[in-house]
């Protein structure tokens, strides 16, 4: 996307539907910029009991959802199919199955309304929720994005073009909060649970690891999953709100850590938050004292704007429309699906 080309004849019109993991979403935006629709279906209910996002329940759910949702993200938005620009979706990464779901109804409904079909990344969509909330946000942008299946700090050198900084060589935090509250048994998703329960903890009680603090951009959270875990093995009357609030205190000092670091080495104009991770409370506030610490500029999207969206995922498509045009019709899901990096300097 090196080259943007004419400016965007004002007014395209963009529905967006996400369907990679547990979240059945379509959202209808305008230029990359105004949400006239954002409808989020969570299957969390149907997943809670076994611990995890089960594929085969997804997808199903997500044939379930898929009209209804869609539906009424028009409805709200006050749109005609016909009156689209395009329709975009997710095509990876994520789960084949629920990919699937996205985008043959993507197609579908591109070949009904004789508009194009725009498959988008699902982690495009994550580094453009910022700049859609944000749109005033200037390149270079230091993006930590930190999901369920995804660690990686991201140099945004301009549209299109991201250079990876640093990922996790092994658990991502968010699948790190999950593993830890299953193990406390408290339920999954364990990111919002961990969350709450740390606001009544004492984040300095328990001195957990803080892996790989100091050394280049990439992360580890393996080793401080299971250092938790053998801290309540040796203490099983330890105070559960203690040891999450120690824990998270131990992700956020390691994000926030690299995030400085990395946006300080490239000169970048701010940092933003991007992913699940990102809606955590103290990620949020830490991230927004930056700005009044270190005088760089620190942009926190909204909660909302931070978990699986479709609004997220129609902007990355208006970007991916003026730089590449629409995608072939034979595009398929792609669950490995990776950024499409420039090479290092
Ligand atoms: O981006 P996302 O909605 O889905 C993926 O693309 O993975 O991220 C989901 C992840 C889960 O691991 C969940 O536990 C975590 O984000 N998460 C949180 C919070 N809310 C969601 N982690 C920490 N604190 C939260 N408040
Ligand atoms: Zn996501």
């Amino acid at each position: 996307m090196t080259d943007m080309m004419n400016p965007a004849p004002a007014g395209q019109t963009i529905l967006g539907i996400e369907t990679s993991c547990d979240e059945t979403a379509a959202s209808v935006v305008v230029d990359g910029r105004t949400i006239l629709s954002s409808v989020v279906s969570s299957q969390v209910d149907l997943h809670a009991r076994f611990g995890g996002v089960v594929p085969e329940i997804a997808s199903r759910a997500h044939t379930d959802l898929i009209t209804p949702v869609i539906a009424q993200s028009l409805v709200e938005a006050g749109r005609e199919g016909r009156e689209l620009t395009a329709v975009a979706a997710t095509y990876g990464p994520g789960l084949v199955g629920s990919l699937l779901v996205g985008v043959s109804a993507a197609k579908a409904l591109a070949l009904t309304w004789g508009v194009p079909f725009i498959g988008v990344n699902h982690l495009e969509g994550h580094l453009y929720a910022g700049l859609l909330e944000e749109p005033d946000l200037e390149f270079p942008l230091v993006v930590l994005l930190v999901s369920g299946g995804h660690t990686m700090l991201v140099e945004m050198q301009g549209h299109g073009e991201y250079r990876l900084l640093g990922q996790t060589v092994d658990d991502a935090a968010g699948e790190a909060f999950d593993k830890v509250a299953r193990y406390l048994d408290l339920g999954y998703p364990g990111g919002p649970v961990i969350d709450r329960l740390a606001t009544q903890g004492d984040p300095t009680s328990i001195d957990f690891p803080r892996p790989m603090i100091n050394d280049g951009y990439e992360f580890s959270f393996s080793g401080l999953k299971t250092a938790v875990i053998n801290h309540v093995r040796k203490n099983p009357d330890v105070s559960a709100e203690d040891v999450a609030a120690s824990f998270q205190a131990a992700v956020v000092d390691v994000l926030l850590a690299k995030t400085v670091r990395a946006a300080e080495e490239v000169g970048a104009t701010a940092i933003c938050l991007a992913g699940g991770v990102a809606a955590n409370s103290e990620l949020r506030e830490r991230t927004l004292d930056i700005s009044m610490t270190s005088g760089i500029r620190a942009f926190v999207p909204s909660r909302s704007m931070c978990t699986d969206n479709a609004a997220m995922i129609a902007t990355a498509a208006w970007w991916r429309l003026q730089s590449d045009g629409p995608s072939a019709m034979d595009l398929g899901a792609h669950p490995n699906l990776k950024l499409p990096w420039l090479e290092s300097a």
